[in-house]
C-alpha cells in the first residue's frame, strides 16, 4: 500500500451568498490566481491543498458551494463530515452581511461540532465598503466567532484565514482525542517490542 502523504485530512466548506467571492477565495488559496470575470458555481466544486501546521502535514479538501438559491438543496448535503465552515459576505454588499445569520443557522441545522469563521471579502477598496468593520466585529464577538476581512483580488489575509481555520480544526481534533483518552475510549496500540537479539556463542 502507498504511504499516506499527510498526517490529517480535513474537509472545509465555503458558504455565503452568490457573488461574494467564495470561488475566488478558493482559487487564490489553492492556485494563487484571480479572475475578474464572474462564472457562478453550479452545485459544488472542490480543491485540495496540503499545508504545514507546526510540522504536521494537513491535507485540506475544500468544497466551494453555489450561493444561488436554486442550488440550495444540493449544497445542504455537502455539510456531511465537514470539519470547518467558512461563511463569506461581501463588504461592499450589506445584504450579503444580513444573510450571514441565515447561513449560520444552516450550519447549526446540519452540523454538530464544527469550526467556523466569518469572512468579509472584497475589502481592498475603502470607498466601496458598505459593511462597517466594527459592526461585523461586534456581531462576531457576540457569537464567539473569529472575523477576517480579505481580498481575493489583492491576496490580502486569504492565507491567514485558511491557516486559522485549519489550526482551529486541528486543535478541536486534539481536544476531542484527549477527552476520549481520558475516558479510556481510545485504546492505544503499542508496537510490539522487539525481542533483543540473542547472541550466539560459538
Ligand atoms: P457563486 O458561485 O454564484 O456562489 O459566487 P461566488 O461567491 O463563488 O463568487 P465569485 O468568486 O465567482 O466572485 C464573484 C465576482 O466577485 C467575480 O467577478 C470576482 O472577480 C469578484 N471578486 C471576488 N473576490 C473579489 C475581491 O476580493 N475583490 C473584488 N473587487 N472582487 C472580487
Amino acid at each position: 500500500m502507498a504511504a499516506r502523504d499527510y498526517d490529517h485530512l480535513f474537509k472545509l466548506l465555503i458558504i455565503g451568498d452568490s457573488g461574494v467571492g467564495k470561488s475566488s477565495l478558493l482559487l487564490r488559496f489553492a492556485d494563487n490566481t484571480f479572475s475578474g470575470s464572474y462564472i457562478t458555481t453550479i452545485g459544488v466544486d472542490f480543491k485540495i491543498r496540503t499545508v504545514d501546521v507546526h510540522g504536521e502535514k494537513v491535507k485540506l479538501q475544500i468544497w466551494d458551494t453555489a450561493g444561488q438559491e436554486r442550488f440550495r438543496t444540493i449544497t445542504s448535503t455537502y455539510y456531511r463530515n465537514t470539519h470547518g465552515v467558512i461563511v463569506v459576505y461581501d463588504v461592499t454588499n450589506p445584504q450579503s452581511f444580513v444573510n450571514v445569520k441565515r447561513w449560520l443557522h444552516e450550519i447549526n441545522q446540519n452540523c454538530d461540532t464544527v469550526a467556523k469563521v466569518l469572512v468579509g471579502n472584497k475589502s481592498e477598496d475603502p470607498s466601496r465598503r458598505q459593511v462597517d468593520h466594527g459592526d461585523a466585529k461586534r456581531f462576531c464577538d457576540q457569537l464567539g466567532i473569529r472575523l477576517f476581512e480579505t481580498s481575493a483580488k489583492e491576496n490580502t489575509n486569504v492565507e491567514e484565514m485558511f491557516s486559522a481555520v485549519t489550526a482551529m480544526v486541528l486543535q478541536c481534533k486534539k481536544e476531542n482525542l484527549a477527552r476520549l483518552q481520558q475516558r479510556n475510549e481510545v485504546v492505544k496500540i503499542n508496537k510490539p517490542k522487539r525481542k533483543p537479539a540473542v547472541k550466539k556463542c560459538c
